[in-house]
This record gives structure tokens, sequence and C-alpha cells, in this order.
């Protein structure tokens, strides 16, 4: 279990390359096995869980080439029994069940794993494919179905909105017989991504991107090229990092357009934002930011993957906020690891109080799940002292290349293999 040394405070500042989207890229490489033909995909970022997903298709029979960009070929899928230790460690597995019974019609995998930020359940995916024509059940966290011949189209108003269901739905309703219409879908620039390149492959696909996704069946996909849009995620944890250490940074290669709420709160806090076409850049003119209230939720609201950056910068902030977080009921673990380092926090329920301090101390903590852990990484950059971060494999599934790209920054951060 690999650990980082981090010694602080430093001043993270300058320019970034910003990856491309993480979960973008785990649906689209779900996507590719529902065309017989090769796809060029480019822009997807060196991660985890990117290889989990690779390691599965080359199971289940698919041809991947790794250049600048991954060429893909899902022309023949062999068989659809996948290793449980690969469906289990990553959330995004729960895609292949779509793609597996479109192509073989049947298939029986184990329960998905994922960042344990909540209990995970699946029933909203399980549920919608049931109503597109899957027979499924689930049996000692084994999920076995088929379908007849086609998935057949159907109305689905989702009960609550759902990224994970709505991209289930979507790579369902492809390639089945009729029209499929998803009322409540969630919004995320991710799914409008994955619509953007099925269509691109000759899906069609209306409407991704607002709550009423209206997909009309095709016969089959054909190849092409495709180029995955920049991680919004990532580009909000480089800018929070700039606006703890009172520096500027300038984010290239991304899409500021699918980060309005976060770049409105970093203006809140006090930070000048200017924004071009693919860049983005924060300068805080070396002022201290003020804190600000956030309540997670469904895209556009604020993003529950941006949680644990915004408490950090509460946390070294002028004033006490409030951070409520809607989306998952386990999203707060790294409290107590940031308590270690000084930091004035009270959790009530899904409720997090912070009244800022000038600065943290450094101290030996545990990374607890994906976005957490890159906040524990930034908070050890601006606490006085030597940060010791545990079990660190978190980080390395959503943040490609994170130690470099922070060096690149100013950061003392040494990776400490184990
Ligand atoms: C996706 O997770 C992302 N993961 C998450 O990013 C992101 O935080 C989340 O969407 C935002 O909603 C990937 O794209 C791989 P949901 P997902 O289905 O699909 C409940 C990261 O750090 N729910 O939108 O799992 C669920 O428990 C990760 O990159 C059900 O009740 O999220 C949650 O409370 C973390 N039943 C809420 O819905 C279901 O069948 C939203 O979950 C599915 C979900």
């Amino acid at each position: 279990m690999d650990k980082f040394i981090i010694k602080g405070p430093v001043k993270l500042k300058g320019k970034i390359i910003i990856s491309g989207s993480k979960n973008s890229a785990l649906p689209i490489l779900f996507a590719s096995l529902l065309i017989e033909d090769s796809v060029e995909i480019k822009n997807i970022p060196q991660l985890k869980d990117i290889d989990i997903v690779m390691k599965i298709l080359i199971k289940l029979g698919v041809k991947i080439k790794k250049k600048k960009s991954l060429i893909i070929d899902a022309s023949n899928i062999l068989q659809y029994n996948i290793p449980s230790y690969l469906i289990k460690s990553i959330r995004a597995s729960i895609w292949i069940l779509s793609p597996l019974l479109t192509r073989l019609g049947k298939v029986n995998i184990a329960f998905p794993g994922g960042c344990s930020i909540g209990n995970r359940p699946i029933d909203l995916h399980i549920n919608s494919l049931k109503l597109l024509g899957a027979k499924i059940n689930i049996k000692e966290n084994f999920i076995k179905g088929y379908i007849k011949k086609k998935f057949i189209g159907n109305i689905i108003r989702m009960k609550s909105i759902s990224v994970g269901a709505t991209i289930t739905i979507i790579l369902a309703a492809t390639l089945a017989s009729n029209i499929t219409i998803i009322e409540n879908s969630a919004k995320e620039p991710e799914i409008k991504d994955l619509a953007n390149f099925l269509n691109t492959m000759g899906a069609n696909i209306q409407g991704a991107g607002t709550n009423k996704i209206v997909i009309e069946g095709v016969k089959k996909l054909k190849g092409g090229v495709y180029k995955i849009i920049p991680d919004r995620i990532e580009t909000g944890t480089f800018l929070v990092a700039a606006a703890i250490c009172r520096s500027k940074i300038l984010c290239k290669h991304t899409n500021p357009n699918n980060l309005n709420i976060v770049l409105n709160k970093l203006q809140k806090a006090g930070a000048e934002i200017k924004i071009g076409k693919d860049w983005c850049s924060i300068n805080m003119h070396n002022q201290r930011p003020k804190s600000v209230n956030i309540i997670t939720g469904p895209y556009p609201n604020f993003p529950t993957d941006m949680q644990s950056q915004f408490a950090l910068l509460n946390l070294v902030s002028k004033g006490t906020s409030t951070i409520k977080e809607n989306i998952f009921k386990n999203r707060f673990m790294y409290v107590p690891e940031l308590i270690r380092m000084g930091a004035n926090i009270i959790l009530k329920k899904n409720i997090l109080k912070c009244k800022g301090i000038k600065l943290l101390s450094g101290a030996e903590v545990t990374a607890t799940d994906l976005r957490a852990s890159v906040s524990l990484v930034l908070a050890g950059c601006i606490a006085s002292g030597i940060t010791i971060i545990n079990n660190i494999s978190y980080i390395d599934r959503g943040y490609e290349n994170i130690e470099n790209k922070l060096s690149s920054l100013g950061a003392n951060i040494q990776r400490i293999k184990y």
C-alpha cells in the first residue's frame, strides 16, 4: 500500500494540463462493447480504474491497441464470465450489464465495487433493465440476467436522479427495438459525452444533458474516432489548490462551462476567475479565501465530487460555513483525518460545520476514498511540517500522475512504495 510523504507549507502555483474525464471514459469504454467494429478513443486518462476496465474488456475477447489513444475492437465478444475480483474492484463495472445482454443475451457477474461513500445500491439499474425486457435475479451477490432477443424500448420515469442508472439505460436502449424515453434523467456533462460518442458511431440519442432523454434504437453501430471531454473534477481540484495557497493556477485543455457553480463559489471565496475556450485560471492575489456554504446535488447543482475539496478550502478560510452532502450517505470519512491536522470541524448527520483556521499542522493520516484522499494531499501541501498519507491507492484511481502534476506546481511530495 503506497504512501505519500508531503512537506509543507508550500505555495502551489503555475500551469497544469487537465486529463480526460474519468467519469466519461469509463462509460464510453463499456459502450464500445456495443460496436462490432474498431473505434479510436482519444484523451483517455491513465488511471487504475481505466486499466481495470481494459482488463475486463480483454477478458471478454475485445482487442485493444494502446497508443496515444485507445483503439478498441469489440467485433468478437467470446464469453460473459468475468473474474469477480475485477468486477468488484470498481463501481463502473455495473455498466457491463447492458452491453453483454445486448451482444450475448446473457450475463452473470458479481456485484460491482466502488468507493465506500455509501452503500452504493443498484436497484435503479436493475429495475430499469427489467422495464426494458431483461429477466434479472440477484443471488449471493451475483447478478444473473438474460433477454430473449433484444431490449424493448419503454418509458422509464426515474424515481430519483442517478448518473449510473441513466448510463445503464442509454447503453441498453441504443440497440433496442423501438424508442426509450428516460424521464428525470441525470444531466451530468459525462452523460452528454457518452451520447455524443454513441451518436458519432451511429446511435440516435436526443436530449442528453437535459432531464428527458429520447433514444431511438438502431440496428447496428459503426466504428469511428472520438475524443473524451476534460475532467471537470480534476480542474476544480487544482483551482481549489490555488485558492487554499492564496496563489494562481492556470488549467489548460479543460472546459470551464462544465464547472459554472464551482467557479461561482470560488469567486464568492474571493478568487479572480478568468475563462477561455479551453482554459480557466484562478488568482487569489495572496488573499486568504472567504468561507462559502455548499449544498451538493445532481448536476448542475454543486458536484458531490468537489465536496471534500471545498471542505478543505473552508477549513483555512476566514469565517464559518456549512457543507451539506445530499448525494451519498457516507462522504465525510475524511473528517477525522483533517481533525488530526488541526481542523475545526463538527459533523452532524450530513452537515459539516467548518470554522476556518490560519494553518493546519502536518500529521499521519489515512486516505478513505478517491476525492477525500486528494483533499488530504492538498491539506498536506499547505500544512506546516510533514504529512504522511497512507493507503493512497484511491488517488491513482482518479487522478492521473498526481504527484508529478503537484510537484510541477511546487509541491514537496514523495511516493513511498510498499
Ligand atoms: C457516479 O456515481 C460517479 N461515478 C460518482 O463519482 C459521482 O459522485 C456520482 O455519479 C454523482 O451522482 C462514476 O461515474 C464512475 P449515482 P454513481 O447513481 O453512478 C443512489 C468519483 O469520485 N443510487 O448518481 O454511483 C446512490 O446511492 C465518483 O468519481 C441508488 O439508490 O452515482 C446515491 O445516493 C464517486 N440506487 C445517488 O443515487 C441505484 O441503483 C446518486 O448515485 C443507483 C444509485
